[in-house]
């Protein structure tokens, strides 16, 4: 899907963009761009306190994409399952608090679709170097189905693919540059979605890497 193929929900004075993707899912173009240095340094500041590692799936494999966590709790992956945890199992000790400007962030974007008591308890932070792609999945440790989940996309752009409910249905090619957050919850909560091997590049605010925050409320 090209970006003139996305159907165009709003356009507010401002020039933003708000493009439906399904039902409950919608892109809202350049949504966190004015909000880029403030966000990117706690991305920084998250990374110091617990480093980006890759993780190991339940089947063995080692993910392309590097993550982290902050927020009350985090994803986390091993040879015992996907979950949330409250501690870094690297180290035993809490994730970081999740920044003012993530949280700000995602609940201003969350109103904007159409999710006004969204609240997020988890932020995981993934790194895509060049070649790090993720696999079509769904977000499905959360407990609570009634809150959307809200993904902030900076630096290099990537392909993310947006599916439905079944792995095999059709999946929309959607491009996401710097700046982007996409939106999904309501009929399309369990979604299938993945993001296509990232290409190289040099981004002024990332350097080699594409970042992406998902929050969510996992309790
Ligand atoms: C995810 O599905 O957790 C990440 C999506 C993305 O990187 O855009
Ligand atoms: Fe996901």
């Amino acid at each position: 899907m090209t970006r003139e193929q996305l159907s165009l929900l709003s356009l507010d004075p401002a020039g933003a963009a708000t493009y439906a993707l399904a039902e409950g899912a919608v892109l809202l173009r350049g949504f966190a761009k004015s909000k880029e240095a403030r966000l990117f340094a706690d991305v920084e500041r998250v990374a110091a306190h617990c480093p980006f590692r890759h993780l190991v799936t339940p089947g063995g494999f080692r993910m392309s994409v590097a993550m982290t966590n902050c927020g009350e709790l985090g994803w986390v992956s091993d040879e015992r399952g996907y979950r949330y945890s409250p501690v870094d199992p690297q180290t035993g000790f809490a994730w970081p608090a999740m920044p003012q400007s993530f949280f700000d962030l995602a609940t201003t974007a969350a109103r904007s679709a159409g999710y006004p008591s969204f609240v997020p308890d988890a932020c995981l932070v993934n790194r895509y170097a060049p070649g790090a792609r993720l696999t079509l999945h769904q977000d499905k440790n959360e407990r609570d189905a009634r809150a959307p989940i809200v993904s902030v996309s900076l630096g290099l752009s990537a392909v993310f693919l947006f599916g439905g409910a079944a792995r095999s249905d059709r999946t929309a090619r959607v491009p996401l540059v710097h700046g982007d957050v996409v939106v999904w919850g309501g009929p399309s909560r369990f979604f299938y979605h993945g993001v296509l091997a990232l290409e190289g590049g040099v981004h002024p605010l990332t350097g080699g890497y594409r970042i992406n925050l998902t929050f969510r409320k996992a309790v």
